[in-house]
Parts: structure tokens; sequence; C-alpha cells
């Protein structure tokens, strides 16, 4: 079967009309077929930012760029787009961040080097992210470096960011940075070119009875990358809108395909989930979480998945299409055995949605994983409580890394409700919970030791929701 298909795009200043399988890989696309080979492959699983990209996408009259691992991206995602890679960002002398890894030694063998400096190109690009320091390392946080030790590259960015500080202002960075020799002229011209591709008939993804759901593909190319080329895949970031968070009556709905990152950078987010910035710190890098999903997260169903604990916590509900007839059903109930989900192969999530939180919401988030950053959890948690001075009304407790599946306590949930919070709730609504769960042995650590960092985790929801009646030293005391 010929899957091929027309993919029409920008690859740095040239207009591409690929004849591709819409599942095959960006990287595989730019070493291969267009011997790009400044774009590096050392993992291809999203791990080492060697392949590190910018795509942008047109946004009304700009376009929005951002870094992601070419890994793990579809080349039928590309439609319409502008690929930016290390080949397309040089300029008739270094630009400030190259010059910076040069002056730094910020680059030895060099093979991760392409990856650094994109990376740092668009944290540049973007103007959310801070233009100092802590900025430089976060956005530096996908990319791994087996010979400088790192400081030489951290230097580097430092300077950068002194450098450049106090010149970017508000507004079309894109601009900025091109007056500045930080980026090529040839961006300028890029978002009337992309509108005009937009505006002529182009090919769209194929469209078969059973195509593979992509959402960000950052699960299904570490899984299957291989074998992804050869079939025919519905790609759902196919289309050109950005998918948002909104309101209905009291609820928070989100576009299933979202991505972490967008999730996290929503106001409505923000104001719901006042530490979703941090917490996103802590979940994987910020390549991936430009491709990560929501949808994929959920339908991944990997018991550690961090934004399913998150979500179980807000006592989510689904909304499905695609099968007999359009339906809800609440998170919790979801999943029903190992990676076993209530929902047939032709199902597709559209959509997420929880009550919006008031200022009587308390939300809390825990990770505990081997690395601080980029790394998977060994247990991770959240709580969600509805209180009334000291008395909580609702509460939802969930737990990943302890069982088979993205866990809702739903006994030791239960037992909050109405409930006056004392360190004696919570220290038996704890003992309660570890009835639920029984946890395996594996790479990550023994069951004992998830046995005791569930009880951490729990236990810190409380300390953190409920300072002012309950504290450390009594609940420690009690123990
Ligand atoms: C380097 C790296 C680090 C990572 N770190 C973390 C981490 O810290 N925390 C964490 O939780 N995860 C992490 N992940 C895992 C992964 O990024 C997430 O699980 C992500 O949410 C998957 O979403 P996706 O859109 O990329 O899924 P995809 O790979 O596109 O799809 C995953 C599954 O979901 C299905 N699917 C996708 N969207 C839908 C939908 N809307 N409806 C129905 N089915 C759908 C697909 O068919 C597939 O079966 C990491 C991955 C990588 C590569
Ligand atoms: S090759 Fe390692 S992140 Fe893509
Ligand atoms: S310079 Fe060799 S891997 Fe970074």
């Amino acid at each position: 079967m010929n899957l091929k298909k027309s993919i029409r795009f920008i690859l740095n200043d040239q207009e591409v009309n690929a004849w591709e399988s819409p599942g095959r890989l960006a990287l595989d696309f730019l070493r291969d077929t267009q011997r790009l080979t400044g774009t590096k492959e050392g993992c291809k699983e999203g791990d080492c930012g060697a392949c590190t990209i910018i795509l942008g996408s047109l946004q009304g009259d700009r376009v929005a760029y951002t870094p992601m691992t070419s890994c793990l991206i579809p080349v039928g995602e590309l439609e319409g787009k502008h690929l930016v890679t290390i080949e397309g960002l040089n300029l008739k002398s270094l630009s400030p961040v190259q010059a910076a890894m040069v002056d730094t030694g910020g680059t030895q063998c060099g093979y991760c080097t392409p990856g650094f400096v994109v990376a740092m190109t668009a944290w540049l690009m973007d103007e959310s992210r801070s233009v100092d320091l802590e900025g430089a390392k976060s956005a530096m946080s996908g990319n791994l470096c087996r010979c400088t030790g790192y400081r030489s590259i951290k230097e580097a960015g430092s300077n950068v960011a002194e450098s450049l500080s106090t010149k970017l202002g508000e507004g079309d960075r894109v601009a900025q940075l091109c007056d500045m020799k930080a980026l090529p002229d040839y961006f300028i011209g890029i978002p009337k070119r992309l509108a005009a591709m937009q505006s002529s008939e182009s090919e769209s993804a194929a469209s078969t009875e059973r195509p593979l759901i992509i959402g960000g593909g950052t699960d299904l190319y570490v899984q299957r990358g291989e074998d992804i080329p050869d079939q025919e895949v519905a790609l759902l970031n196919l289309g050109k809108e950005i998918p948002v968070v909104s309101e209905s009556n009291d609820r928070l709905i989100l576009d299933a395909r979202m991505t972490f990152q967008a999730f996290g950078d929503d106001p409505l987010i923000q104001k719901a989930i006042p530490d979703i910035q941090a917490y996103n710190e802590l979940i994987a890098s910020w390549p991936i979480r430009t491709r990560a999903t929501l949808g994929g997260n959920i339908c991944n169903a990997s018991p550690i998945a961090d934004m399913t604990c998150l979500l179980l916590a807000l006592d989510s509900e689904l909304q499905l299409s695609g099968g007999d007839v359009a339906r809800n059903l609440v998170l919790k109930d979801f999943f029903q055995g190992y990676k076993q989900l209530a929902k047939t192969e032709d199902e597709v999530i559209e959509c997420i949605s929880f009550v919006k939180p008031t200022a009587n919401t308390r939300v809390n988030w825990e990770k505990v994983s081997k690395r601080a950053m980029l790394d998977i959890a060994t247990v991770n948690s959240a709580a969600r409580f509805e209180v009334e001075e000291n008395r909580i009304l609702e509460g939802h407790l969930a737990l990943g890394g302890v069982a088979a599946i993205p866990l809702y306590l739903k006994e030791a949930s239960a037992a909050l409700a109405g409930k006056v919070v004392t360190p004696e709730l919570v220290l038996s609504v704890v003992q309660l919970a570890q009835s639920e769960f029984d946890p395996i042995s594996d790479v990550r650590g023994s069951a004992d030791y998830k046995r005791l960092l569930a009880r951490q985790l729990l236990l810190a929801h409380f300390l953190k929701c409920f300072p002012e009646v309950i504290s450390e030293e009594v609940v420690y005391a009690a123990l």
C-alpha cells in the first residue's frame, strides 16, 4: 500500500513539497532525504536533545516557534509549518548563542552542540521565558552533553542572557533578534509565506478505517518508532488552531490535544492551579512538553503518568467521540487494568473537563524521581480538597507508581468528606490509603520503598494544604 502524501512546508528558508509517508520521522527526513546532518541522531527517544529543531506555526499574523525533538515528530505534521534546523540559524558571522558557546568552550566533541544552540535560540525567541541563567537552564533541560560537564554551557547561557536581556523588549522577538543579528533576516518574511501556503489547497491527512491515532507521538515513537512509517496515521495535531482551555458554567474544558506546556502556560490553568508551572518544570523537558498531550498521557495509561495523576485528583471527566455515540466518562473509571482502557480503538478523547477550582479549593501535586529533572516518577501523587474553614467538604487523592494503573484512591477520598482536618484524620486516611494498593518491586524501587514514598507524598498534601492545622512535628511524632 502506498501511504505517501504530499506535505508542503518551509524548511529553513526553502519551500519544500515532500512526497512522504506522514508517519515517517522528521529526523530521518532531515538527515537521510535532505542531507541536513547538523541535526544529530542520539537516543531517538526524546531524551538527549541532539535532534532538537524549532517548529513554527502561523498564529494570526505571527509565527509561534517552539523547540521540539525531531526524533518524535511525524513528517506529516510539518504541513503548513516552518521547520528550522541548525543550518537555518546560520548568519554570515556567529550568532550570539554560537559565539558564546565558542567563547566559553561550551563545545568539545560537538555532537550535542547543534541541539544546545537550537534550544538556546528557541529560548530567546519565546518572549514568555525569562532571559537569565534560570531561563537558559530551563530551556536546555532536554539536552545532554557527555563531554563538558555542563559548566561551560551554562556559562554560555549566562553570557547570552547578560548581553541580550536589556536589549530584548516586549513584542515580536523574531524581529528584534533579526535586528541584532541573532537570527537570519529570512525569518521576517516567513509569516507571509506561510499564510500563502495555507490559502492554497494542500492534501490532508490519511483517513482510513482504523489509522493509528497520534497525539504528540512522544510515547508512540519511543515504543514503536520503526513501524509507524509503514502505517496509516491519524495526526490529531494537524489542525492549524492551537488547543486551548475554555470555561463553561463551573467547569474548565481542555482540548485533549493540549500539550503539557500549553496547559501550564494557560492563564485559566495558572489561576486554577497556581503552582502549575513549577510542576511542569519537573515533567519531561521543554521540547517534550511542547509535544506531549494530555490525551496521550491518559491513553498511554502509564501507572506513573504525571498529568493523569493530577487530572485524577481534579476528578476530571472525559468526552469521547468516534464510537457509536459520543459519550462522557469520569477519568477514575477509565483505567480497567494494566494498559486496559474503557474505550474502543476507534474512540478518541476530545475533551477533558473538571470543576473550576475556587478560593475554597486547595490543589497539590508531588513527584519523586531518581533525577530531579527529565525523569519519570518513582511515585507521584495529587490531591484536591474543597474546604470550608477547616472542614473538607470533598477530597480527591490520586497515586501513581504503586499499582498497574494510575490510581484514584476511592476509599481514602471518600473518608475525607465532611471531616474537620486534624492530625488524627490525616493519619487515619493515609493509613486507609495503604490498603488500596499493592506496589511491586521494579527498577525504580522496591515495593517497601514505594509504600513509604506513597505515605510521605500523601502526608505532603495535607502539610502543604493545611499548614494552619497540621505540622510536620505533630504528624511525625504521631507516626
Ligand atoms: C524524553 C521523555 C520524557 C518523558 N517524561 C515524562 C514525564 O516526566 N511524565 C510523564 O507523565 N510522561 C513523560 N513522558 C511520556 C509522554 O511524553 C507522555 O505520556 C505524553 O503525555 C504522551 O502524549 P502524546 O500526545 O505524545 O502521546 P502519543 O505518543 O501520541 O500517544 C500515546 C497513546 O495515546 C493514544 N492517543 C493520543 N492522543 C489520544 C486521544 N486524544 N484520544 C485517544 N487516544 C489518544 C495514542 O494512540 C497512543 O496509543 C516522557 C516521554 C519522553 C519521550
Ligand atoms: S535523538 Fe535524542 S532526543 Fe532525539
Ligand atoms: S560536547 Fe561532546 S557531547 Fe557535548
